[in-house]
């Protein structure tokens, strides 16, 4: 082991200046900073910066500086979702030439420093060419995940107001076939799209798609007889780096911002430190890049720390389910990183499928993205992992920008917990009040003091940023998770206690499926709530009112499903839909989804207090039919 858990925690909590100091110092910067931390959480005179006076180009220590000493190691390993297909190996030295033809491409194009390009592509290598080629030239990148439909995209892409689009032809997941350039085609049909001038297309399956010149080129074309140079446009640590949409409680998703100096020191240093990584590893991230994890520890993470990165373009059940182990004897990977819902997935196959190849290479195990149950923990442990491997069960969100509580692997893990904070990491359990618990307690999980990969701000609104985080608890970034901590002192989180449902990892707002069911015309009403899901993790439950004279039948129950998956993407198809006659509403009219949430779970027994309600006849009604399905 290289570090020394409560050694380095000790050293940060007494001096953090001098301790993000010397991380930073793992980055090159064209001018380092030396102001390190500048943060007040309070209202007053809220600000989050850090390293200020720093000046540097991200990409530079993903690509530039490590040419010199491994310019042939391998930077990306691409496997095809076809076992069969082409598997490419990007040395450094081809990947820094890669970005620098599609940044002076970008250039050409009129793209400059502060613009905003949206990219909708497969996990392909050229998603993160793309995105590095944005960063080289200083625009914001917004990658939308290729799972979202024409609406999401438009949605995303109207609220930066995107000048620019990177896709593909076409994904490939599964053997199946998504029509991204389609869909990107529908997105900009819809209003608010406007600003967009271009659209380039990244030629992947080959297929026939419609181009609309002057509008749309092909990638291929634009980076041809480009030079492999390209001046990396300098950038304040505080300028922007990229914005990623993700959901809340409430509205429209959120474009999450983050900066470039904060953030790459971040995602570096727990890259290495929160895997152990060493360097002759093979990492290996199953996350797609259209999630904050694929940012982090896809691209940003690993190139800065000139690592050897897996990139896999396909699905864990095909052709079959030894896929993800297959991968990992090719490759000889040595670390992997994967959601719990995969890991539910593939255990209910059984261990044949894990037990037929041979998985030697692996020396890490990492979980990512909801609470990880017991029982997946210890299959994942004993069966993946032969029970010979650490787990690092990392917490952490779209606005951490890197993990902030993980398992110091030093010693033994518990499973289904994720342990310690990291050093220079200070989070707290705090009561309704927001008053901080001490010892063994259970509670909202807050954090009081900022570090450099947090989020700056919600693209375009910092009333939002600053209400959804900082007015709950006054004066603490308040997280949206619970929390237990144990006797040890040992973080244990239990899921959201906002309204967000974290489906199969994937992060969904109640409120935007609401608003993809009222959006048909035969719906009045909608309430959504997540419910415990043996492979999801959660899955999603909605009660769905309907217009005075419209009859509640299964042919209109699909079409109400299919609706939402048409409007969000497949990822938000709901799983249950109950007909509710009418809603548990408090009397000033806010849905009671404490009630909803127990209904779906088939406890109404745990209602509690029903008596602030409107009209509590309701609440029987749906129980009545919640037992009648
Ligand atoms: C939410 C953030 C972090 C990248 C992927 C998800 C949940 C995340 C864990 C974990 C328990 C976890 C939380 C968090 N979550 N990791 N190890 N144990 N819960 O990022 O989409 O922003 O979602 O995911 O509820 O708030 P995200």
């Amino acid at each position: 082991m290289a570090y020394d858990y409560e050694r380095d925690y000790a050293e940060a909590a007494r001096d953090p200046d001098g301790f993000w100091r010397k991380v930073a110092q793992r980055i090159d910067w064209m001018q380092a900073p030396t102001q390190i931390r500048d943060v007040s959480f309070d209202a007053k005179d809220f600000r989050i910066r850090w390293y200020a006076d720093g000046t540097l180009n991200a990409t530079v220590s993903c690509l530039d500086r490590h040419l010199a000493t491994r310019g042939d190691r391998t930077a990306l390993i691409f496997e095809p979702d076809d076992p069969n297909g082409e598997t490419q190996r990007i040395p450094y030295r081809e990947l820094h030439a890669r970005v620098c033809r599609l940044a002076n491409a970008l250039r050409n194009l009129g793209v400059a420093k502060g613009d905003r390009v949206t990219l909708y592509l497969p996990m392909i290598p050229d998603a993160a060419v793309a995105m590095l080629a944005c960063a080289r030239i200083g625009a914001i990148h917004s990658v939308v995940f290729g799972g979202f439909a024409p609406h999401s995209i438009a949605d995303r892409i109207a609220d930066c107001r995107s000048k620019l689009v990177i896709t593909a032809d076409e994904g490939l997941r599964g053997g199946k076939r998504i029509p991204l350039k389609a869909n990107v085609d529908a997105a900009l049909a819809l209003p608010g799209t406007n600003s967009v001038e271009t659209v380039l297309v990244v030629r992947h399956t080959g297929a026939a798609v419609p181009m609309q010149m002057p509008r749309d080129r092909w990638v291929d074309a634009v980076v041809e007889g480009q030079p492999d140079t390209c001046d990396p446009e300098p950038m304040n640590a505080e300028d922007p780096l990229f914005i990623l949409y993700t959901s809340g409680s409430t509205g429209k998703p959120k474009g999450v911002l983050h900066t470039t100096g904060g953030y790459i020191v971040y995602a570096s240093w727990t890259h290495e430190r929160v895997f152990d990584l060493r360097d002759d590893d093979v990492f290996w991230c199953t996350a797609d890049v259209g999630w904050v994890t694929g940012h982090s520890y896809v691209v940003y993470g690993p190139l800065a720390n000139g690592a050897t990165c897996v990139m896999f373009e396909g699905v864990p059940n095909y052709p079959d389910y030894s896929r993800f182990w297959n991968i990992v004897d090719k490759y000889q990977v040595t670390i992997f990183y994967t959601a719990p819902t995969a890991i539910r997935a593939l255990m209910r196959e059984g261990d044949a499928p894990v037990k037929a190849t041979s998985r030697k290479s692996i020396r890490v195990l990492g979980t990512v993205g909801e609470p990880i149950n017991p029982e997946a923990w210890r299959w994942y442990h004993d069966v993946v992992g032969d029970a010979r491997c650490p787990i690092t069960d990392t917490w952490w969100q779209t606005e951490t920008g890197g993990t902030l509580i993980a398992p110091p692997l030093d010693r033994p893990q518990k499973p289904g917990s994720a342990m310690k904070p990291l050093p220079g990491i200070l989070p707290a359990i705090v009561d309704g009040k927001g008053n901080v618990l001490e010892g063994e307690t259970e509670g909202n999980l807050v954090l009081l003091d900022s570090w450099p990969g947090q989020m700056r701000t919600v693209y375009g609104d910092q009333k939002r940023f600053f209400e959804t985080y900082f007015s709950t608890f006054p004066g603490k970034y308040f997280t949206g998770d619970g929390s237990h901590r144990d006797a040890d002192g040992d973080y244990w989180i239990t899921g959201r206690v906002d309204d967000v449902i974290i489906v199969s990892g994937h992060r969904i707002g109640s409120a935007e499926v609401e608003s993809a069911f009222v959006s048909h015309p035969k719906v009045a009403e909608a309430a959504v709530v997540g419910f415990p899901h043996d492979i999801k993790g959660q899955g999603i439950y909605a009660y769905v009112t309907l217009m005075d004279g419209e009859a509640e039948d299964d042919a209109l129950r699909a079409e109400l499903i299919a609706h939402v998956r048409k409007e969000i993407g497949p990822i938000a198809t709901p799983d249950h839909l109950q007909w509710a006659p009418g809603l548990p509403k408090t009397r000033s009219g806010k849905i009671m989804r404490r009630i909803l949430r127990k209904i779906a779970e088939g406890a109404p027994e745990q209602l509690g207090d029903t008596s602030t309600l409107a009209d509590p006849t309701v609440v029987e009604s749906l129980v009545k039919h919640r037992r009648g399905q």
